[in-house]
């Protein structure tokens, strides 16, 4: 089959792979319609280049058909159309009875520390192949699947697998209180979401970012923000307290995670680690590289005295230095981590309907063969030409 693979350090092809196959009573294959590039495929596209082997599968957010099951696959059927959350969960550990399902204690990658494997997603993750091909082998399919109705097109699912559920528990994370507001930091796919989902729970939502169409995107919807590129000499915080009392907002949800913009410093760091052989780069990265703060600070500082901090960016550095007096002093609550997407689908699902309230049979910016893949990486990560969420079509 045709697959999706990392070559390099901001270098993917499309190459013929082995098609995949039953390895576990469990497995199931689907054929996949849609599959879509994400903010987090960025963190391996370069920062986390030490954790990938060239020919790794890429891909986390797979939707598709049913092509094969195991013979331990409960209730999935050949023909079912489903959606595959990006994390791999067994549904029967103690973490799954919890909901915990990125901390699932059948698929944990304990060599590395990690929590469940995911789907295409380095060493650091269980290296499993991802769904930016052909077909996909689902491990645990039993529990690692949400079936859908037939009828609308796939675009109505499309986010089911990661970015819906994602902004959702961000939003529930930040704890926004009845009447309060929430600053949403960055307008990429997660924190546009992010946005619509607040404002349809009635919160006031104040969106950051500083590219132009992603700041359109969330104006058109009715959504206040601030282009960090017009701030001059005011600071973020200064310039959102004056719209929020003088106090801060309740919450605030960081969508950026470490591609922030505005570290030099770490990002001299990468740069180097990059250049070493991935043996010596990945503890450097581990321990000392990866560390981008710029939207976790600018959280700290603009979030009200008591408010509460929910990230759904990821960080990957061991050795972030973080200003612990002002947490601390400012009394902040911190929440965070991957999101357990089947946590959240029952609170979705209905707004996934024909009058699609949060707007995502229009959400794509791009729909492409797979083929288009190296292209949309590169256009994506500089986000040029207003790559803002890319479906590939296997
Ligand atoms: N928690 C999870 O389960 C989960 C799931 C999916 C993605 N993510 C993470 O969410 C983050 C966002 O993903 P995405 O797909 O929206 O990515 P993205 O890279 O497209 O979006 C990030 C946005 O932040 C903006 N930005 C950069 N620096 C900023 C700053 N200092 N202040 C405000 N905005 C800034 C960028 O311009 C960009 O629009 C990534 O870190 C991704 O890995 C987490
Ligand atoms: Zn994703
Ligand atoms: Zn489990």
């Amino acid at each position: 089959m045709r697959a999706v693979t990392w070559q390099g350090k901001k270098d993917v092809s499309v190459e013929q792979v082995p098609d995949p196959v039953i390895e576990q009573p469990t497995d199931a294959i689907i054929r996949v319609t849609t599959t879509n590039i994400c903010g987090s495929d960025l963190h391996l596209y370069e920062p986390l280049a030490a954790f990938m082997d060239k020919g790794d599968v890429l891909g986390h957010e797979t939707m598709g058909i049913v092509e094969e099951v195991g013979s331990q696959c409960g209730d999935l059927r050949v023909g079912d159309r489903v959606s595959i959350p990006f994390q791999i969960s067994c549904g029967h550990c103690w973490m799954c009875e919890h909901e915990l399902y990125t901390q699932c204690e059948t698929t944990q990658v304990r060599d590395q520390g990690s929590g469940a494997a995911l789907f295409g997603f380095s060493k650091l993750y269980g290296q499993v192949p991802g769904g930016q091909a052909e077909f996909l082998r689902v491990p645990h399919a039993q529990f690692t699947h949400i079936k859908l109705p037939d009828g609308p097109a796939d675009d109505r699912f499309a986010y089911l697998s990661d970015i819906l559920p994602t902004a959702w528990q961000g939003v529930a994370y930040a704890d926004v209180p009845e009447g309060g507001t929430l600053v949403v930091l960055g307008l990429g796919p997660i924190g546009d979401f992010a946005c619509r989902i607040a404002q349809h729970l009635g919160h006031r939502v104040i969106g950051v970012d500083l590219v132009t169409d992603r700041l359109a995107r969330a104006t058109a919807r009715g959504i206040e923000v601030i282009d960090l590129t017009a701030l001059n000499d005011v600071s973020l915080g200064d310039a959102i307290r004056g719209m929020t009392d003088g106090r801060g907002p309740d919450s605030v949800l960081d969508a950026v995670g470490m591609e922030a913009h505005g570290s030099p410093v770490t990002t001299v760091v990468q740069k180097a680690a990059g250049l070493l052989p991935s043996s010596i780069a990945a503890p450097i990265m581990e321990h000392a590289g990866v560390d981008r703060l710029g939207a976790l600070h600018s959280a700290i500082d603009v979030v009200r005295r008591g408010g509460t901090i929910s990230l759904s960016g990821v960080y990957g550095g061991m050795a972030d230095p973080m200003p612990m007096m002002t947490m601390f002093d400012k009394q902040i609550q911190l929440r965070m981590g991957q999101c357990n997407v089947k946590r959240w689908i029952d609170d979705i699902m209905p707004l996934l309907g024909d009058d699609d309230p949060l707007g995502c049979d229009t959400f794509a910016t791009h729909r492409l063969p797979l083929e288009g893949a190296p292209d949309a990486y590169r256009a994506f990560q500089e986000k040029a030409d207003g790559h803002i969420k890319v479906q590939l079509k296997p």
